[in-house]
């Protein structure tokens, strides 16, 4: 018999992808690419730095190598490769909070669930959890954290894009609804000097917020306010940012919250989504499996260009541009009904 095609070892690989991936949310528990950093280091050594099983630890490191996340040297030594590198954690783009966010064991049982939704519709995290997977992390403060932490990577890897796809420099004042700990706006503050910003998330999310504001020297341009976007959200900005917020919710929810956008906002102000589009068929990847993630985690979902539209239009605003930034954000340009042709 002929060896089998390429089809069949890509769908083989797929299909055997948790392993892989659970392999590097070990390794980031371990805080392995920290240990690495002053050099390569013996597994013995590494064994008795996390407490783990010296044989076990090797074989755990060497299959990790085999992909490119460490390098093997001789000896049963490891190093950092240059993808490793991004599981430390003081790496400005670091992934280890990804790593450690994605493989909790309370992501995996909404993910074990993933069945449940696609029968019912509903989502499998409430489903696996008790409740969604914002009070969860509310109730558990350290996966809080995480969560924020890769939000703000995430955020920083696609800056440079977003601020290229739109002028945030004509704005006078740039409210980040569902801000998170306050990444995107600094990076929209730290390009435009004369912007000033107001941060918006729920009090236990934007309590983390001085950190990374001070880091980017915007502190003195930014108050922070929180609150709870499903009640009302703060007037007197001139942009309402909304990255990655709306896509976390169904329509009925994410309708409440650009209505009290709506409601907040004067008629020259708009509304800035950073958010995936969902392309055609057969490609974009990025956008539908993002996609994926919503039915199964937050709850919510990615759309197209044309349900954005009908979205906002039920908020009383129209769609106006939406410009590709990366792979899975554009930024979508919003202008109150009201105010077409002015
Ligand atoms: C996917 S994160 C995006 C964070 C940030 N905009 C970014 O792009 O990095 C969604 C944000 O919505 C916030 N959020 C969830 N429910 C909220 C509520 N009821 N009121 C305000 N913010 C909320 C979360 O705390 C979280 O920071």
């Amino acid at each position: 018999m002929d060896a089998p095609p390429q089809e069949f070892q890509e769908l083989l690989a797929v299909v055997r992808g948790y392993q892989r991936s659970r392999a590097v949310t070990v390794a980031a528990e371990l805080g392995i690419a920290d240990l690495l950093r002053d050099g390569p280091r013996d597994v013995d050594e590494l064994a008795v730095a996390t407490g783990t099983h010296a044989p076990a630890l090797y074989r755990l490191l060497r299959a990790l190598a085999s992909i490119g996340v460490f390098t093997e040297c001789a000896q049963r030594r490891f190093d950092l490769s240059p993808m490793g590198r991004y599981l430390c954690r003081d790496h400005p783009l670091s992934l280890d909070p990804a790593a450690r966010m994605f493989g909790a064991d309370y992501e995996w049982r909404a993910w074990a669930e993933l069945a449940h939704s696609v029968r019912t519709g509903g989502n499998a995290a409430v489903h696996a959890l008790g409740c969604d997977v914002w009070e969860y992390r509310r109730r558990h403060p350290g996966h809080g954290e995480l969560f924020d932490a890769t939000m703000r990577t995430s955020s920083h890897a696609d800056g440079a894009a977003v601020l290229a796809a739109h002028d945030f420099g004509r704005y006078g004042v740039v409210a980040d609804i569902g801000g998170g700990t306050g990444a995107v706006l600094a990076d929209v503050l730290a390009a435009h000097p004369s912007v000033r910003g107001i941060l918006f998330d729920r009090p236990h999310v934007v309590a983390g917020a001085d950190p990374v504001l001070h880091a980017a020297a915007v502190a003195d341009r930014v108050s922070v306010v929180p609150g709870d976007f499903f009640a009302e959200v703060p007037s007197g900005a001139d942009a309402y940012l909304l990255a990655r917020v709306l896509h976390d919710w169904a329509d009925e929810h994410a309708l409440r919250i650009l209505r009290n956008v709506r409601r907040a906002m004067a008629p020259e102000a708009r509304v800035l989504l950073v958010e995936a589009v969902v392309g055609p068929p057969n490609e974009d990847p990025a956008a539908k499996f993002l996609d994926l993630m919503m039915l199964v985690s937050a709850g919510g979902r990615e759309r197209t260009e044309d349900e954005w539209r009908a979205l906002l239009a039920g908020a009383d605003l129209d769609l106006t541009a939406a410009t590709r930034a990366t792979a899975a954000k554009h930024v979508i340009e919003a202008a109150p009904t009201a105010s077409r042709g002015v």
